[in-house]
């Protein structure tokens, strides 16, 4: 089987885009190279900060596209709990991926149908000190791994080296699984150690800051994909 899917997405994250233009945000930053768009939402309940909703990614949705008009996804990253009820309502508002943290959830393997159940790619989400143990009865399941190198909440943070270690880890239990799972890293991804989490395993970074603190979004993804290139 062949794929024109490239080894590496960079997925900018909009929590630190401009939210009064938001549409352009998306639009700017696909026009710059994202092959991801990354969706954080908060509820001031799972974590200490309050985002955006369904609504909001129902309005992105016509902008998460290439000049040509080729679609990109949306990666929503659910820092929020309960998980079901919300999970339906952001796949019937354009998400593409939606993950969530298995201890925001009190029925992991429920949450992940939900999701699945609505035709959306389904993730899990492993804080700094959550352990991968869960995976051993989801892996089956998923379709992403996204481990958290920073603690969810706020963009800017400094990344955590012991992410370095779970995402191994994480790349070793795709491999055992034979699946095609995305193993996504967040938070304080920068061009200058982006190559040391793609070493680790990762083959999508996200990055907020990194991306949308600088003026020209293109040159920082092109060095990002420059650090990429083996
Ligand atoms: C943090 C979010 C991240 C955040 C990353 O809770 O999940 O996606 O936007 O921001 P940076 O890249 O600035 O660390
Ligand atoms: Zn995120």
């Amino acid at each position: 089987m062949t794929s024109t899917r490239p080894p590496f997405n960079i997925a900018p994250s909009i929590l630190s885009a401009d939210f009064a233009h938001l549409g352009d945000e998306v639009k700017n930053v696909i026009a710059a190279g994202a092959d991801w768009i990354h969706f954080d939402v908060m509820d001031n309940h799972y974590v200490p900060n309050l985002t955006f909703g369904p609504m909001i990614c129902q309005a992105l949705k016509p902008y998460a596209k290439t000049p040509a008009g080729v679609a990109v996804p949306i990666d929503v990253h659910l820092m929020i709990s309960p998980v079901d009820a919300l999970a339906a309502s952001f796949a019937q508002a354009g998400a593409d991926y939606i993950s969530f943290h298995p201890d925001a959830s009190a029925h992991v393997h429920r949450s992940i149908q939900a999701i699945k159940s609505q035709g959306v790619k389904a993730g899990l989400v492993f804080n700094p000190a959550e352990p991968l143990d869960v995976l051993e009865w989801t892996i089956d399941e998923i379709d992403l791994i996204l481990i958290m190198s920073v603690n969810p909440g706020f963009g800017g943070q400094s990344f955590i080296g012991s992410a370095l270690r779970k995402v191994e880890l994480a790349r070793q239990w795709i491999e055992r699984s034979g699946k095609d799972i995305r193993l996504e890293v967040d938070g304080g991804i920068k061009p200058d150690n982006i190559r040391q989490v793609a070493n680790a395993g990762a083959d999508t970074f996200v990055a907020g800051s990194a991306i949308f603190g600088k003026p020209d979004y293109q040159a920082v993804i092109e060095q990002m994909r420059a650090a990429l290139t083996f």
